[in-house]
């Protein structure tokens, strides 16, 4: 039945790819600007946050009911949550090459493909070790999906407004996280947690098609050679053709340099900078501390003294909106304020908001307007996340690498990001049982505000400014933190 599913699913998919282009072309020549078009762009390809927050948000509220159907252990249930993020990791690290060979469209596909699949596999499995399988297959979508959603819109947005393109992939996080949530709770009603699972491959037969209809990246056409149909779709892209000329000049600039990937990295000190760089910037958006929130919210809230259900229900939802709300602030000012202020601010809030709950776990919650105040640092803090490391750190991984290193270093950097996270959400639990809650909370707090100096100190100014000219800079030797200077 499968096999018969694969074959119509390709048919349909190759048919959408042939006429996607041209629909596109039709629609872009009759009906919409270039800056339109290139926002629309956009849209589509950070549909793919979409998938990968729904698949972070869902196993929460589906592990209890699996739990009673299958009699899962302890050990399986771990299983089951971090499959995702260890499917994630292998998609990271082995996309590099496929990004690179075949395209960053064409992964953008084999990662629609891989959700669409991982979701019916999910909602059908029949043992635990299927489940097991099947959150793998979708870990895999996910790692493709993390790491080539950010490089396509860094290589289509144009410099003054990559910055908010790129959160908009971090807003389709969160809104996914915040829709699973809200539909886990919606069929917790009956118990099913096959529908939890299942119903994702409706966004995902979306995400499919959508993808269809992108363009190519005009910088990895122009990697590959095919320098004219990089100049069509620039001209598609940017509002005049002498912008979309000059970009393609810079872009040819850049591939000058003769090594690339991991030969570029023994040899070239400049970019071993930015692929560290890279790591250190995802290991701080995940040692922020932001996934023992997303993967424990319930358990907080009741340390919290919110010990209900419904109080724990509807206390992730809050969870999930403040997330959104506030990445429109990161959406709507890291072009013009830019990423190094934004940054230190987050960093500064979350580091002030768990500095204070873990203050108030150490007094005690004893009274209602303790319970409300811890509540609200926890809040504060998504809030200080949503608005910086959240999309930011997204964005300046994929602006620091040079073209010729760039599918290496964001491989590298994604990959970073999977293991940071497998390393914060599993070592929650014992971080609280050895050190206690205000320590657990505090030792976050100094974290944090070691970011806000780690900031200062290392992370670019990249807003508006091309990609090549980051390059330029980081190549010729300029300090990281300068390398997004005009000079
Ligand atoms: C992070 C995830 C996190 C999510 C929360 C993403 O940028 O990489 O680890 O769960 O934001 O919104």
């Amino acid at each position: 039945m499968y096999v018969h599913a694969f074959g119509g699913l390709y048919l349909f998919t190759n048919s959408i790819i042939s006429c996607g282009g041209k629909m596109l072309d039709n629609m872009y020549q009759n009906v919409i600007s270039n800056k339109l078009f290139s926002f629309f762009v956009c849209f589509l390809a950070a549909l793919a946050g979409l998938l990968f927050g729904l698949d972070i948000g869902v196993i929460a509220g589906a592990l209890p009911f699996i739990t009673t159907e299958f009699h899962v252990t302890i050990h399986q249930q771990e299983w089951i949550v971090s499959s995702m993020m260890l499917g994630a990791a292998i998609g990271a690290i082995s996309n590099g090459w496929m990004s690179k060979f075949l395209g960053r469209k064409n992964s953008l596909i084999a990662g629609a493909l891989l959700f669409v699949s991982g979701s019916i596999f999910c909602a059908q499995s029949t043992t635990p070790q299927m489940l097991i399988v099947s959150r793998l297959i979708v870990g895999l979508a996910v790692g493709i999906a993390s790491y080539t959603t950010p490089l396509y819109l860094s290589e289509i947005a144009s410099e003054n407004i990559r910055g908010s393109m790129i959160s908009l992939y971090q807003l389709m996080i969160t809104i996914g996280i915040l829709v699973a949530y809200i539909s886990d709770t919606a069929f917790s009603v009956n118990g099913n947690w096959r529908y939890m699972l299942g119903i994702i491959t409706i966004p995902a037969l979306i995400l499919l098609i959508s993808v269809c209809f992108l363009p190519k990246s005009p910088r990895w056409l122009a990697a590959k050679g095919y320098f004219d149909d990089a100049k069509r779709i620039l001209d598609r892209l940017r509002e005049s053709t002498d912008q979309a000329k000059n970009e393609l000049t810079e872009i040819r600039e850049s591939l000058k340099l003769k090594q690339s990937g991991w030969m570029l990295f023994k040899s070239n000190c400049n970019f071993r900078r930015a692929v560290l760089l890279g790591m250190l910037l995802q290991i701080m958006q995940q040692f922020t501390g932001m996934n023992i929130i997303m993967y424990y919210s319930p358990k907080l809230f009741e340390i919290a003294g919110f010990a209900t259900v419904t109080q724990k229900m509807i206390g992730t939802i809050i969870v999930g909106v403040v997330n959104v709300f506030a990445t429109f602030i990161a959406i709507g000012v890291v072009d013009r304020l830019g990423r190094r202020p934004l940054l230190m601010l987050g960093f500064l809030i979350m580091s002030i908001a768990m500095f204070a709950l873990a203050t108030i776990l150490h007094i005690g919650v004893h009274t209602t307007l303790d319970k409300y105040l811890a509540v609200a640092m926890l809040l504060i803090f998504i809030g200080g996340f949503g608005m910086s490391a959240g999309p930011l750190i997204w964005v300046l991984c994929s602006e620091i690498q040079p073209l010729k290193g760039r599918d290496f270093g964001l491989t590298v950097s994604t990959s970073t990001n999977w293991i940071a996270n497998l390393v914060v959400g599993g070592s929650f639990l014992t971080l609280l049982n050895k050190l206690g809650n205000a320590n657990t909370f505090w030792l976050y707090s100094i974290l944090n505000l070691i970011f806000v100096l780690l900031t200062l100190l290392l992370i670019p100014e990249t807003s508006n400014i091309s990609l090549e000219h980051i390059e330029r800079n980081l190549m010729s030797g300029n300090k990281l933190r300068d390398i997004g200077s005009r000079k």
